[in-house]
């Protein structure tokens, strides 16, 4: 999926946010809502908080809309599964690792390395979630 992406930094840390795949979970707005606020332009803002804890809040970004620096990234966990999925309740799954999707066709479909997936059947960007199980009360 070729995806816009809006790209924020100061000189302790570089964010990316791809509108695209955002999932509107608001993992992000809860967790530290100084910088992420929904209802502010631009909605993120970097200096209102450690980059540690942005980095944190950033981790449990569910679909991988948000993104830090490689340079930041985490230490490789060598004991970690390649790929981990997670059903979330009433939510789509959530593709973590090193993993290619490819389409009905067999094309492969551009991802990073988080993705969610539909499972409620509603999303208008299938194969991905777009927060549409929310509005139609999926259960599941
Ligand atoms: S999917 Fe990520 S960027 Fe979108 S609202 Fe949730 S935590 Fe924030
Ligand atoms: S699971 Fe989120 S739109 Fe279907």
């Amino acid at each position: 999926m070729a995806g816009k992406s809006r790209t924020y930094a100061t000189s302790e840390i570089t964010v990316i946010w791809k509108p695209d795949i955002c999932i509107h979970s608001e993992n992000c707005a809860h967790g530290l809502p100084k910088v992420f606020d929904p209802n502010r332009r631009p909605w993120v803002d970097l200096n209102e908080a450690e980059a540690g804890e942005i980095r944190q809040t950033i981790d449990n970004c569910p679909s991988g809309a948000l993104s830090y620096g490689k340079a930041e990234a985490k230490p490789a966990d060598t004991n970690a599964p390649e790929v981990e999925i997670n059903v979330r309740q009433n939510g789509p799954l959530i593709v973590r690792g090193e993993f290619k999707l490819t389409d009905a066709q067999g094309k492969a479909i551009e991802t990073s390395d988080t993705a969610a997936l539909c499972r409620c059947g509603a999303s208008n960007k299938k194969p991905f979630c777009d927060g549409a199980h929310k509005s139609m009360d999926f259960e599941g």
